[in-house]
């Protein structure tokens, strides 16, 4: 299956078992703003709850805040964002279609990148186990002149960037003879930057409303509470505060399903700390971040690290935590060393004293601040992406499983009794009450069990409890493993023991 096909897959499976529908599709959908539907919002809350649980949980010295999404504009001049929240654009002059000009050039590295991975998977399929592919990587001539290729168009590419300079952006689009790919042309305008912020009115007539923005990141809701969070909850220096929530943004290139939308969520984490640590920080916070990734089990080999040639405004160091998406290779959480640039502007622009007082040194300054971000949409496509899959089983036909790592599944167990008669319901729906305390539970009764099975795998229910006539006999319940699909006989009161053993914070954390 090629990954296109794959991906296609994706967004069938997570409408078709409601996970994620277009917004507004009856009024055929708004672009890149999507609805989450009962399945995938229990998966959504349970990754917001998994991050929850790692930073403000498990680190005595984070708390968690809730800040609005609506604050002061000024906020938004002080972030940087009014002048310097923009992306390049570019339009093709003969479909009238708009693109970001660094997204085209980005495109164009992936098919190199496409084409060398081919060159890898025909060779991998030639030579079988003798495949040696470092050595392939280092000497095929194609894989190189490729390599070679991507190289220089990074150096030119990371240069214009640092550079903003526009100019040098469309010479590199029109050097690679990219064209646009609704009318092939490449008859291109000027590349222009483009503000991302989407903007609102505060108050009922239009002279007197002030004009707002909708927040593009959650992290300033953080900056502008430092002072009130740490002075209430006397927490010292080095410390964190953590948000999740709405950001909006005007993305120009919207697409590839929940990856880029307009309105998505974020979880981030602002860790302030004594200025000269940031790079004690920055380091650690990218290896507890690649720990939290890697807790949930979706292959090591599917991660890397992508650190920045150009930094953002405020940065002086940053990196990608990229995820393997069907699409390739694509950043999932950024993790940025701030220095003072929000807490000094905005002392600037308030005219607030925003410092602390270390009572070890004796001294005041404006914290330093190292920050975690990552879009919750992204993981929850990363989860989704990395945990569907079909699998030929051993009576010949197969099967569609979402394999998620457990403690994120939406349901946990499904009750199923074997029919529909001789008292199994009533015993099913007793185990039921007792369960559904614990975790989130799902009682099926219609259909052939097998089929029922099916179902459960397509929803990635990690575990099935099916009532037969054994149990009324002797009290046991078979317990029904999704990804051996092997099942053991056992009591109620050791399937929770069972269950709630692997659910267990201890077991992924
Ligand atoms: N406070 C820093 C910040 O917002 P960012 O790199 O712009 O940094 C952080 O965004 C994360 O938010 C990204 O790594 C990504 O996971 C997510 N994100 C950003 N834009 C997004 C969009 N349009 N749709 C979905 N997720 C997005």
């Amino acid at each position: 299956m090629t990954s296109e096909e794959k991906f296609k897959k994706v967004i069938s499976h997570a409408k078709e078992y409601g996970f994620v529908f277009k917004s507004s599709e009856i009024y055929d959908g708004l672009s890149a703003v999507y609805d989450y539907g009962h399945n995938g919002t229990e998966l959504k809350n349970n990754i917001k709850d998994y991050w929850w649980r790692a930073m403000v949980q498990l680190n005595d010295n984070i708390v968690g805040i809730d800040s609005s999404i609506l604050m002061h504009p000024t906020i938004w001049k002080a972030s940087g964002h009014v002048d310097a929240f923009n992306d390049p654009l570019i339009d093709n002059k003969d479909s009238k279609k708009r693109y970001r000009a660094d997204v085209l050039i980005e495109d164009h590295i992936s098919k190199l990148e496409s084409k060398i991975q081919k060159e890898i998977s025909k060779a991998e399929k030639r030579y079988g186990d003798k495949f040696e592919k470092d050595q392939f990587i280092k000497t095929n001539p194609r894989v190189l002149k490729n390599h070679e290729k991507i190289k220089v168009i990074y150096s030119k590419f990371s240069s214009a960037l640092e550079k903003d300079d526009l100019i040098a952006l469309k010479k590199i689009i029109e050097d690679l003879g990219i064209v646009c790919p609704v009318s092939g042309s490449k008859n291109w305008t000027e590349v222009k930057q483009f503000n991302l912020m989407f903007g609102t009115k505060l108050g009922a007539s239009s002279d007197s409303a002030t004009d707002l923005y909708l927040r593009p990141e959650t992290a300033q809701g953080i900056f502008v509470n430092f002072l009130n969070v740490q002075k209430t909850s006397r927490l010292k220096i080095p410390f964190g505060i953590a948000q999740t929530g709405k950001a909006f943004r005007n993305e120009i290139v919207a697409r590839q399903f929940i990856f880029r939308m307009r309105e998505f969520e974020q979880m981030e984490m602002q860790f302030f700390i004594k200025p000269g640590t940031q790079k004690k920080w920055y380091e650690n916070w990218k290896e507890q971040r690649m720990k939290w990734h890697l807790s949930l089990g979706l292959g090591k080999e599917n991660y890397r690290f992508h650190d920045h040639d150009k930094l953002a405004h405020y940065a002086d160091a940053a990196c990608d935590i990229e995820f393997n998406f069907p699409f390739g290779f694509k950043e999932l959480e950024g993790i940025h060393s701030r220095t003072d640039f929000d807490l000094s502007n905005h002392e600037k622009f308030s005219n607030k004293k925003l410092k602390y007082f270390d009572t070890q040194s004796n001294e005041s300054y404006v914290p330093y601040v190292v920050e975690t971000s990552i879009g919750l949409d992204r993981m929850f496509l990363a989860v989704f992406s990395n945990s569907l899959c079909e699998e030929k089983i051993e009576d010949g036909t197969s099967r569609i499983v979402l394999k998620f790592p457990v403690v994120l599944s939406p349901i946990k167990v499904a009750v199923l009794p074997l029919v529909k008669k001789d008292g199994l319901p009533e015993i099913a729906k007793d185990i039921l009450e007792k369960l559904k305390r614990e975790f989130r539970v799902n009682y099926d009764e219609k259909d052939a069990i097998g089929r029922r099975y099916r179902r459960q795998d397509a929803l990635g229910t990690p575990y099935c409890v099916t009532v037969d006539h054994q149990s009324k006999e002797d009290n046991t319940f078979t317990l029904r493993d999704r990804d051996s699909m092997t099942q053991e006989r056992l009591s109620i009161e050791d399937i929770l023991k069972k269950i709630e053993s692997t659910l267990s914070i201890k077991s992924w954390l």
